[in-house]
């Protein structure tokens, strides 16, 4: 390559890896995989340092050179006490050698310890701890300064706001991970596709999206953890290794990276990497790689173990920035295999929403066959030009779900023509229809038989009714045999009919008839969830039990009523009241009633907690947050994340803050412990 050209390819590079960074950091939704992301900047850092001339000829700026940026706006910036770097990841066991080779001659020393850790597949965030109290969270912004999200941490279950036990340093920063398990994200996935929005690439982009909302009670509605590995600023210092600080932290009780290997030598790390490659996929979180650490603080902080891209003149303030040398990043190579696409279909859902779905000739990735990918949308199909016949990759990697990533145009089918999304319900041929800035057509007909299925099939299912026996197939079966059209026909059913419906079908036949009728009395949260409101789910199902206590008093609720439920945004009211306005759905409740369904309203009516909100602040002298969300959800009340109009009481602690302030401005109820000791007393 001339200098010439390298410069071109620079300046291009460059200008994609910004957009990439832009699209990663603000506002999680990568258009790329991680794979591809770190391919194009270990391309742009090899040509700047081969062609150091034509570098300085783009420009001063090279992303290679900072971290991502992940500050947006509505956050107060807070900066780090210590800078937050971050590590370039290698895939190549090679370099990971050369990286041990490096801190061997630095240091002089042959025999070096080092931990070795999952690397959490989440987003960095820093806590500082002032005399053992959390005070503050803050995400890694440029490395330097961060935004505030305290609030949204704070919402964090498993993350205690104190440290326990003794020593505690005057302040401490410690670094970590927050993220979401994969069934939160499959749940929140399903309830933004219903909503009409796009789903998230993977856990990680999720976790991104949510840590930046700007209404902490939304954060608190979504299941967000965390684990903590890393030491910034700390004052005075309580340990001196990695292993030690390890040990430390699980015992302030906070959330580790579990497991991790401490071992001697290069040839033990690569042997721990292995082994974590065999059983990561069964941790809470995804991990997508290796974190190996120089043990010794003392060792980390050599002076000739520095950062990588320092200059020769060491410029420290540039340098803060960058990776430090005494740790590596190692990411298993992302399960990605090239298949064909044998057709495009496409799924219609319960609300009508239509999903392309690639089939794909059947391929082993990451420990499963892998037959169908989403395609997501008409618009993803036409940005990745996917067509019938064409071979592609498919990948596994952060995504749980297999997705095409890339088309293999030199291998294209001569005569291919591009994907031409229908026009109609392949089910039912209405015309489709796309709401304005949503990206899914929907089939609006009410009667689509496959939105019918896909509905009785919701009502039934484990989220709903949980009526044993009548699974998928079952209900397919029992349109098929026009032995139900409607949910309320499920209680209409009898012995007789299903008799036919399998051999020697007799004991079958009565514990399924046994098991609609147990589903009569279901707590009415279930038949809420079961009826497959938009925007309702299984969190929202609940509040809306708690609140109206019947389903004619929730059919007969207002769009006021239902926004005085706390958590319950314009959105939700919104959809909830236009679904009951809907005749046909009114009909289908007096029907459900008619044909013998009678739910549970939920316990603890009695309480004079029930339908109570509370807020919890500061520290309570005896109460852990936890006991204290425990003892008051268990007499009917709620606890949630923000202080609103809607709040009944506030419960302050030492140390409480804005929250006790916002409670004074808006004169709701505060309580101290013993108050709240004396207010359930006298719930009972
Ligand atoms: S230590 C010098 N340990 O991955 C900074 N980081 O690629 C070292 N990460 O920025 C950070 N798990 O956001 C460390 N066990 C772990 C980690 C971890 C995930 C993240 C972190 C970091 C990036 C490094």
């Amino acid at each position: 390559m001339s200098p010439a050209e390298a410069q071109t390819r620079i300046a291009e590079l460059r200008t994609q890896v910004a957009h990439h960074d832009e699209l990663y950091y603000r506002r999680a939704h990568p258009e790329i995989t991680d794979f591809d992301y770190d391919r194009l900047k270990a391309e742009l850092a090899d040509l700047e340092t081969r062609f150091p001339a034509a570098a300085v000829a783009v420009g001063a700026e090279s992303p290679t050179a900072k971290v991502g940026d992940d500050r947006t706006e509505g956050f107060a910036r807070v900066k780090h006490r210590q800078a937050m770097t971050t590590l370039d990841n290698t895939y190549d066991e090679t370099e990971l050698r050369e990286f041990h080779a490096r801190l061997v001659k630095a240091l002089g020393v042959d025999d070096l310890a080092y931990t070795v850790e999952p690397k959490i597949d989440g987003v960095a965030v820093s806590l500082t701890f002032e005399h053992g109290k959390l005070t503050r969270a803050v995400t890694r912004g440029d490395g330097e300064e961060g935004d505030d999200v305290t609030v949204n941490v704070r919402t964090i279950r498993g993350l205690p706001h104190a440290l326990k036990g003794r020593p505690v340093p005057d302040v401490i920063e410690i670094r970590g991970e927050i993220f979401l398990r994969e069934e939160e994200f499959r749940r929140i996935n399903q309830l933004q596709e219903e909503a009409g929005e796009a789903p998230y690439a993977n856990p990680r982009n999720l976790a991104a999206g949510t840590l930046k909302a700007l209404d902490p009670g939304f954060v608190a509605g979504r299941s967000l953890e965390i684990v903590v590995y890393g030491l910034g600023h700390c004052e005075p210092e309580v340990v001196t290794s990695q292993v030690a600080y390890h040990a430390q932290l699980k015992a302030w009780g906070l959330p580790v990276v579990e497991p991790y290997w401490a071992v001697h030598g290069i040839d033990a790390v690569w042997a721990a990497i292995v082994e974590l490659d065999g059983v990561r996929r069964s941790f809470a979180y995804g991990t997508d790689g290796a974190v190996v650490k120089l043990d010794s603080f003392e060792q980390q902080r050599h002076p000739k173990i520095g950062f990588r891209g320092m200059g020769a003149d060491g410029r420290a303030e540039a340098a803060r920035k960058l990776s430090p040398r005494w740790a590596c990043a190692y990411k298993f190579a992302p399960d990605r295999a090239e298949t064909r696409v044998r057709d495009i279909t496409i799924q219609v859902g319960r609300t009508g929403a239509l999903t392309p779905v690639a089939e794909l000739e059947p391929v082993f990735l990451a420990g499963t066959t892998v037959k169908r990918a989403t395609l997501h949308n008409a618009d993803e199909i036409a940005r990745k030009d996917v067509r019938i016949g064409d071979a592609v990759l498919v990948e596994k990697a952060g995504e749980i779900i297999p997705a095409v990533v890339a088309v293999l145009l030199g291998k294209r089918p001569a005569g291919s023509e591009p994907y031409a999304f229908p026009k109609q319900c392949p089910v039912c041929y209405t015309a489709v229809v796309r709401g304005e800035g949503e990206v899914v057509w929907r089939c609006p007909n009410p009667a689509c038989p496959e939105k019918v299925r896909r509905r009785i099939e919701h009502f039934t299912s484990k989220g709903g009714l949980d009526i044993e026996g009548l699974g998928e197939e079952m209900v397919a079966l029992l349109l098929e045999k026009k032995l139900i059209a409607t949910m309320a026909d499920i209680y209409r059913l009898k012995f007789e009919q299903l008799l036919p419906l399998k051999k020697s079908g007799e004991v079958w036949a009565r514990n399924l008839i046994a098991g609609i009728d147990a589903s009569r009395a279901a707590d009415l949260w279930r038949v809420i969830h079961g009826l497959g409101i938009p925007q309702v789910g299984a969190a929202a199902a609940k509040d809306l039990a708690r609140a109206f206590r019947s389903l004619d008093a929730l059919t007969g609720a207002t769009v006021n009523d239902l926004l005085r439920i706390d958590g319950f945004g314009e959105k939700t009211a919104a959809a909830v009241a236009t679904w009951f306005a809907e005749p046909a759905n009114c009909e289908l409740v007096r029907e459900l009633q008619a044909a013998g369904l009678n739910p549970t309203p939920p316990a603890a009516a009695s309480s004079a907690l029930a339908g109570k909100t509370f807020v919890l602040t500061g520290t309570l002298p005896t109460l852990s947050r936890e006991a204290a969300t425990a003892l008051i959800e268990a007499a009917g009340g709620k606890v949630s994340g923000s202080v609103s109009k809607k709040t009944h009481y506030v419960v302050a602690g030492e140390d409480a803050g804005s929250k006790l302030e916002k409670a004074r401005t808006l004169g709701v109820s505060v309580l101290d412990e013993a108050g709240l000791q004396q207010l359930l007393a006298s719930a009972v």
